[in-house]
């Protein structure tokens, strides 16, 4: 028990009763109705948000400049250097180089790679529908985002898929309510995808970020409705979800230990935002 004249555990500066002492009660009453709650290391501060909204200002510039730029006869790698040289001169650090040794700046995936394909010298052909996933840090704190992009003329059930997969992440964060519950977001993520006749990449999950890169709770983008942790304000995490035209089971590139494939080569497309629960609803810091 924190006496109510106190500063706040939050680091607001606030007087603990002005400020999450009913947050705590909340979260206390949650807890004994058997809910999973939040612990408090999962509540960003009003200045940690400060910095996550700076870091995504870089990350959504970066990926506007991509999307600016994208063409076919580009190499992957000539994405990847618009990316690193936009975030360093922006005062921000690429996050993904040299993550768990990951060597470039940001993620590429091509057609039926789902995600963390490594940029090099494949060059972008009309047809292709293409990932870029981007995360910057600024000031000690990551933003993460990405967006298909079609080159040139995709077929209709490329362009398809794309839209299918922005139209469930934009569903998941619809979903996102303050006191509502994480498998709400995979709940309708799944049905619309499935409606569609599409399955969903149960491997990788969305995922806290924020103070680091990959932080908790994991966000699965399949669920039950009014199941799983409570979303509670103050909380920051990733929706993105990875959505297959055929199977949802994937493969890992041997040579380099990253890039995972479509297990029956067909399609994959991905969308990611970064987002904020707050007392209202929600906000979308990076798209
Ligand atoms: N940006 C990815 C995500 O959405 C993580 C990429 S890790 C990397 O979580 F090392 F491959 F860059
Ligand atoms: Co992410
Ligand atoms: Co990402």
């Amino acid at each position: 028990m924190i006496p109510r004249n106190d500063p706040c555990w939050c680091g607001s500066g606030k007087k603990y009763k002005k400020c999450h002492e009913a947050f705590d009660r909340k979260i206390a009453e949650l807890k004994k109705h058997g809910e999973k709650v939040p612990s408090r290391k999962l509540i960003k501060t009003e200045e940690d948000l400060k910095w996550i909204r700076e870091a995504a200002k870089i990350n959504n510039g970066a990926l506007d400049l991509v999307a600016s730029k994208i063409k076919a006869g580009m190499t992957t790698d000539e994405v990847n250097e618009l990316v690193h040289n936009y975030t360093i001169e922006h005062g921000g650090t690429p996050a993904s180089l040299g993550y768990e040794g990951f060597p470039k700046s940001c993620c590429i995936s091509i057609n039926d790679q789902i995600c963390h394909g490594i940029p090099d010298d494949t060059v972008l052909e009309d047809g292709d529908i293409v990932n870029v996933d981007c995360t910057t840090i600024y000031h000690g704190h990551y933003a993460d985002a990405s967006r298909m992009f079609c080159i040139g003329e995709v077929s209709e059930e490329a362009k398809r898929l794309v839209d299918v997969t922005k139209e469930c992440m934009e569903a998941g964060i619809a979903a996102v309510k303050p006191w509502g519950h994480l498998g709400d977001i995979g709940a309708v993520i799944q049905e619309i995808a499935h409606k569609n006749g599409y399955s969903v990449v149960r491997d990788y999950c969305g995922h806290g970020v924020g103070n680091d890169f990959h932080e908790d709770p994991y966000v699965m983008h399949v669920g039950i409705k009014d199941t799983g942790m409570i979303l509670a304000p103050g909380m920051v995490f990733t929706i993105e979800p990875m959505i297959n035209q055929g199977v949802a089971t994937l493969f890992i590139d041997a040579d380099n230990d990253w890039t995972s494939y479509t297990d029956d080569g067909k399609l994959s497309a991905q969308w990611e935002n970064t987002i904020a629960v707050n007392d209202d609803g929600v906000e979308i810091i990076a798209w």
